[in-house]
C-alpha cells in the first residue's frame, strides 16, 4: 500500500496538465460538442459555453485538484483527509464515493460509444464507403442492431484502457498520454487545415462565432453549463484522483487555466473542421448525435482523399476517448489498490471487468433489450441520464460547498496560492455562483423548471 508521504507524482507540472487535458478532451469535445452546438444555435451555445467554462468550470477544476493534492489519496481518502484537517464530518467522504461510482458508470457506456468509433476507424481503414445518406444511416443502424459487433468493439476498447491503467500512474497513464496527446493535436491541426481547403471554413466560422444574442435562451444556457461540466471531467472524482499525484509547489490555478483552454481549443477546432465539411457538402449541422457517425462518413465518401481523412479522423477520436476512459478507470482502481491492497493490475482488471459487464448490458439495450425501459429510458439512456444529469451536478455542488464553505480558509489559501483579490473571487464563485448555477442545471434536468 502507498502512504501519502511516498505517494508517486507525475514527473512534472506539464505532465499533470497533459494527462488532465487527456481526460478532458474526449468524445465530449469531438462528438458531443459539435452536435450540441449544431442543434443549439451554433454561436449562441459556443459563447455561453465559453463563459460557463470561465466562470464555473475553472474554479471547480481548481477546487477538485486542490482536494486531491491536499488529501494525497484516492478520492475517498483525499476527501476524508481534507475534511479531517479542517475538523469537518466524516460524511464528506460520501463525496469521494459518489464520484468513484459515477466514473465507473460513465466508463461502462463511454466504452460502448468509443467502441462505435473503433468500428468506424476499422471500416475507414479497410475502405468501407458510405455513398449515400441512406447507406450511412443504414450502416449505423446495422451496427446498433448487432450485439456481437458492439460487444467486440466495446471489449477491445475496454482492454486498451485497462492495459494502460494496469501499468501504473507514470509508466502507464502518463506515458500513454505523452504519446497520444501530441498525436491528437497534430491530427486535429491537419484535419482543420484540410477542412479549410476542402470545406467551407467561412460559413463554419460564421455559424460558430457570429454572435447572435437573440438565440440565447434557457435551454442553451443549461446545456452549455452541463457540457462545460462533462467536457472538463468535473464531478466524477477523476480530477481529485489526478490532482493527488500533482507535485506540491506547482500552481493549481495556472494548470487549471491551461487544461480548460486546451479543452476549449480542441472543441472549437473539431467544430470548425466538422462544420466546414458539413456545410461544403450541403449537410444539416443540426442532425443530432449521429452528426459524426452518419454525416461525416458520407462526406468522406465524396471527398478527394476521403479514406485517409476518415481513417485519421476516427483515429483521433479513438485517442481522445482512450485518454478520457483511462481517467475514468483510475479513481476506483487507486481505491482498490490503496485501501483493499490488491495489486494495481488486479485492481484495474477488476474495475474494468465490472464496468465491461455493465457495458455489455448497454450493448444489448440497443437491440435485444431495447424493450426493457425504466422511466421511459433504455439502459444506455438511463445510465447516461443518471451520471451526467444527476451524479455529476450533485457531486459538483457538494465539491463547491465543501471547498467554498466547509474547509478552513487557510488550507484553501495554502493550496490555491492566489493573490488576495483573485482568491476572494475564486472562493466567492465556489460559495455562491457555482452552487446556484448547478442547482439550475439540476432543477432543469429533473424537469422542475416549467
Ligand atoms: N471529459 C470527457 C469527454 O469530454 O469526453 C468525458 C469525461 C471524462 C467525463 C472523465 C467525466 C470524467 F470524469
Amino acid at each position: 500500500m502507498t502512504t501519502s508521504s511516498e505517494r508517486i507524482t507525475w514527473t512534472n507540472r506539464w505532465a499533470f496538465i497533459l494527462v488532465t487535458i487527456g481526460s478532458s478532451v474526449g468524445l465530449g469535445n469531438i462528438w458531443r460538442f459539435p452536435y450540441i452546438a449544431g442543434t443549439q444555435g451554433g454561436s449562441a451555445f459556443v459563447v455561453v459555453y465559453l463563459l460557463c467554462v470561465l466562470l464555473v468550470g475553472i474554479p471547480l477544476l481548481m477546487a477538485e485538484t486542490m482536494i486531491g493534492r491536499r488529501g494525497r489519496g484516492n478520492p475517498v481518502v483525499a476527501v476524508l483527509k481534507t475534511a479531517n484537517e479542517s475538523g469537518c464530518s466524516r460524511w464528506w467522504g460520501a463525496l469521494g464515493w459518489m464520484g468513484m461510482i459515477g466514473a465507473l458508470v460513465i466508463l461502462s457506456y463511454y466504452s460502448v460509444v468509443a467502441g462505435w468509433i473503433v468500428d468506424y476507424f476499422w471500416k475507414m481503414l479497410i475502405g468501407v464507403s458510405f455513398e449515400s445518406r441512406e447507406a450511412a444511416e443504414a450502416g449505423f443502424a446495422a451496427l446498433q442492431a448487432n450485439p456481437v459487433e458492439l460487444i467486440l468493439c466495446h471489449s477491445i476498447f475496454m482492454a486498451l484502457t485497462v492495459g494502460v491503467v494496469a501499468r501504473g500512474v507514470v509508466s502507464g497513464i502518463e506515458r500513454a498520454n505523452k504519446i497520444m496527446m501530441p498525436a491528437l493535436f497534430l491530427i486535429l491541426l491537419l484535419l482543420t487545415l484540410w477542412g479549410g481547403v476542402a470545406g467551407d471554413m467561412k460559413q463554419a466560422a460564421h455559424f460558430m462565432f457570429a454572435f447572435r444574442p437573440e438565440a440565447i435562451n434557457r435551454e442553451v444556457v443549461l446545456s452549455a453549463l452541463g457540457h462545460a461540466f462533462f467536457s472538463l471531467s468535473l464531478g466524477m472524482g477523476v480530477i481529485i484522483a489526478y490532482g493527488s499525484y500533482f507535485k506540491q509547489g506547482s500552481s493549481i490555478a495556472n494548470a487549471s487555466v491551461w487544461v480548460a483552454a486546451a479543452g476549449v481549443l480542441v472543441g472549437l477546432l473539431a467544430g470548425l473542421a466538422i462544420f466546414s465539411l458539413t456545410f461544403a457538402y450541403g449537410l444539416e449541422p443540426a442532425s443530432g448525435p449521429g452528426l459524426i457517425l452518419q454525416t461525416l462518413p458520407l462526406t468522406f465518401a465524396h471527398m478527394p482523399g476521403g479514406q485517409i481523412f476518415g481513417t485519421l479522423f476516427f483515429l483521433l477520436v479513438v485517442f481522445a476517448a482512450w485518454t478520457s476512459a483511462i481517467s475514468l478507470l483510475e479513481p476506483f482502481t487507486s481505491w482498490l489498490n490503496e485501501r483493499v491492497g490488491l495489486t494495481r493490475r488486479m485492481s484495474a482488471l477488476s474495475v474494468g471487468l465490472f464496468s465491461w459487464l455493465l457495458g455489455v448490458g448497454v450493448c444489448f439495450s440497443f437491440n435485444i433489450w431495447s424493450d426493457y425501459r425504466w422511466f421511459g429510458k433504455n439502459l444506455f439512456e438511463l445510465l447516461d441520464y443518471w451520471s451526467t444529469c444527476i451524479a455529476m451536478p450533485l457531486n459538483g455542488l457538494v465539491v463547491a460547498i465543501f471547498v467554498g464553505w466547509a474547509i478552513k480558509r487557510h488550507v484553501a489559501r495554502e493550496e490555491i496560492a492566489l493573490a488576495g483579490r483573485m482568491f476572494t473571487l475564486w472562493q466567492g464563485i465556489l460559495r455562491y455562483l457555482a452552487p446556484l448555477a448547478i442547482l439550475l442545471i439540476f432543477a432543469h434536468s429533473l424537469g422542475l423548471l416549467a
